[in-house]
Formats: structure tokens, C-alpha cells, sequence
């Protein structure tokens, strides 16, 4: 309404991880194995209209202008943190649009949520600070506590057993190295085992579990200072790495967990191929068969040109880094 009350949107973008989070201490409170430093998109978003209407029993809601059962019982879980803190048990209409492709390894419940968590917050007339509106999102889906904030995130993994303390935050400006992500979609299947079931999987199978976060701190101190001294090279080389044995030790799993298809494997020597010859360019990949390429500014074009060479490559997104989670004007 004019007022503001019960009544907000914002807009937040996915992130894509460097350091990867794969595998939680804690199911019930969404608290990693790990932490992870991840990069804040910029042209790909969700955008999400919540208001609260007094008297309402239920929550309502519609994504990209459909209802979907499943998403709906998230939305709810998530609007019930907002409600707990206000004091209120009314329920809400939500509203979200993405404007990429959801549930197919491009990060939609981290910009989701952090939208979501974002505009209810400020509909409710709560007062959050990013840190808290952070572990909230993280209690939605993991990843989305990185989306509260914009450019180069780290989301800690924290020692308290509530979780206050695993919460995000920024290392570095998007302005300040705005490094490019090419996005070669390979597929347009929604996923087959979503990043929950798969992080249960590996902790109850891979025999690689134990190496996969006794590596962890070291990594996250070679991005983060490789992310400070804006050292390509350095970041290219561990980025490649914790993608890939982030993917051994998932496949490692039984059944073992296979989330890349041959396009996605030729995507990556492509990549390679690109760097030998000069091109500054690094892969990465999350659960799902698409391949992120990240590049200097000067590369995105010949970068963009090679994967969608690619023979099964069915097109290639291109964004740059962005900010976080933010208020934009709510519908009439
Ligand atoms: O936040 P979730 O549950 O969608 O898990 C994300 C897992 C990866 O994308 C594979 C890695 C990461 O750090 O984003």
C-alpha cells in the first residue's frame, strides 16, 4: 500500500559457489560441513512481492505465476521464521518471478529465498541486518544466506550450535574486479536429486567425506586471499579444484551421484583448451549439468563463442557480478 504496511517487494540474484558447500552438521537448522566463497550474478534475478494480509489462514503463492505444491510448503517454512519474529500468524500472498530457468543447477532457491526472506522481513515492518536476514535465508535453502550480499561472499561455517554465527559476508565489491560468468545450458531437465538428498547421500556413502573437510579451511584461505589480490590465476586454479573434488566425492557416493552430462565434459576441456591458449577463463559446476565459465571482462565474447560451439550446448547465458538482495517497488 502507500503506507508500506504488510506489504514489500525486493530483488535478489543467484550466486554460484567457488569454494563449494556440499554437506550440512545440522538438517534441521540448514548448517554446512564447510563454509564456501561464492560470486553474486548480476543480470539473472528473482524478483518477489509478499504481503501479509490480516485474517488470512494460509499463504498464497505463485511462481512465475504458477502454484507449485512443493515450493509452497518452502515458502511457508520460511515465511513462519518472519512470523515467529513479528509476533503474527496471519498469512501472506508471495509473488515470485525469475527470469531464468528454476531447479536446474542455476542457484533459483538462492536468489528465492534471499528475495523472499528480504521482502517479508520489511513487509512485517521487521528491522534485520543483512547478518540476520543472512542466517535466516540460510535456514531456507543453504546457499541463499551467500545472496543477501552482492560480488565476492563468504558464508562462514560457524561454531555456535544454533547457527547464529554461520551467516555470510562480503569480501569483496562487484565493482572491484568485475570478473564475467558465461552460462552454457546443457539441459533443460528439471534436476533429479536436488542438493539436500545428495548431500545426505555422500555423508552416509562417500568414503571421501572425512578428506573433503579436512581440505576445506585451506581452500577458503587460497580463494579468499586470491579474491583480495584480484590474483586470476589463482582463483581460476582453486575454483577448478574444489568444483571438481567437490564432484569426486559426490560421485564417490552410493548410488553414486552424477550430475554432469557429456556436454557438460566437453564444456569443460573447452574451458581448459581456452586457457592454455592465453584466454583467462576458469570452469565451474554445481549440481546440475550446466557449466558456469567465469572470465576476465576482455574474454566474454570469444568465451561465449567457443561453449556455444560446443555441439549440445543449447545456449549461453552471460551476466556480470552483482549486488545483493534489495527493495524494489512493490506491485499496486
Ligand atoms: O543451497 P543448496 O542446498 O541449493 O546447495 C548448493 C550446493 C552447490 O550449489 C552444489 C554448492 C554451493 O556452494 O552453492
Amino acid at each position: 500500500d502507500a503506507s508500506g504496511a504488510l506489504h514489500a517487494a525486493s530483488q535478489a540474484q543467484p550466486n554460484i559457489a567457488l569454494v563449494k558447500y556440499w554437506g550440512k552438521r545440522d538438517t534441521a537448522l540448514n548448517l554446512p560441513v564447510v563454509g564456501s566463497i561464492s560470486i553474486t550474478l548480476d543480470s539473472l534475478w528473482t524478483r518477489t512481492d509478499v504481503r501479509f494480509v490480516p485474517g488470512q489462514k494460509h499463504d498464497v503463492v505463485s511462481l512465475n505465476g504458477r502454484s507449485d505444491e512443493a515450493e509452497a510448503k518452502r515458502v511457508t517454512a520460511c515465511m513462519d521464521l518472519l512470523r515467529q519474529r513479528a509476533g503474527v500468524d496471519y498469512g501472506a500472498e508471495v509473488a515470485s518471478q525469475n527470469n531464468f530457468p528454476t531447479a536446474a543447477g542455476l542457484a533459483s532457491s538462492a536468489s528465492g529465498f534471499a528475495a523472499l526472506v528480504h521482502a517479508g522481513a520489511r513487509a512485517l515492518g521487521l528491522e534485520l541486518s543483512l547478518a540476520e536476514q543472512s542466517v535466516l535465508a540460510r535456514r531456507c535453502s543453504g546457499s541463499a544466506a551467500r545472496s543477501i550480499f552482492g560480488g565476492y561472499v563468504e558464508w562462514a561455517h560457524g561454531q555456535l550450535a544454533d547457527g547464529t554465527d554461520s551467516v555470510a559476508r562480503p569480501l569483496l565489491d562487484a565493482d572491484a574486479w568485475p570478473l564475467r560468468v558465461a552460462v552454457a545450458i546443457t539441459s533443460r531437465a528439471a534436476k533429479q536429486i536436488g542438493s539436500t538428498e545428495g548431500m545426505c547421500r555422500t555423508a552416509q556413502t562417500s568414503p571421501y567425506q572425512s578428506a573433503w573437510i579436512d581440505t576445506q579451511e585451506a581452500d577458503l584461505d587460497v580463494a579468499r586471499n586470491a579474491i583480495l589480490a584480484r590474483d586470476f590465476d589463482a582463483l581460476a586454479a582453486i575454483s577448478e579444484y574444489s568444483c571438481l573434488k567437490m564432484h569426486a566425492l559426490a560421485m564417490a557416493s552410493q548410488p553414486g551421484l552424477l550430475y554432469w552430462n557429456g556436454t557438460t565434459v566437453e564444456c569443460m576441456h573447452r574451458v581448459r583448451a581456452l586457457r592454455q591458449q592465453g584466454v583467462p577463463v576458469f570452469f565451474t559446476v554445481d549440481a546440475g549439468p550446466q557449466l558456469k565459465a567465469v572470465c576476465a571482462p576482455s574474454a566474454i565474447e570469444q568465451v561465449k563463442a567457443a561453449l556455444a560451439d560446443v555441439p549440445g550446448v543449447l545456449d549461453v547465458l552471460d551476466t556480470g557480478l552483482g549486488a545483493g538482495a534489495r527493495a524494489i517497488p512493490a506491485s499496486e
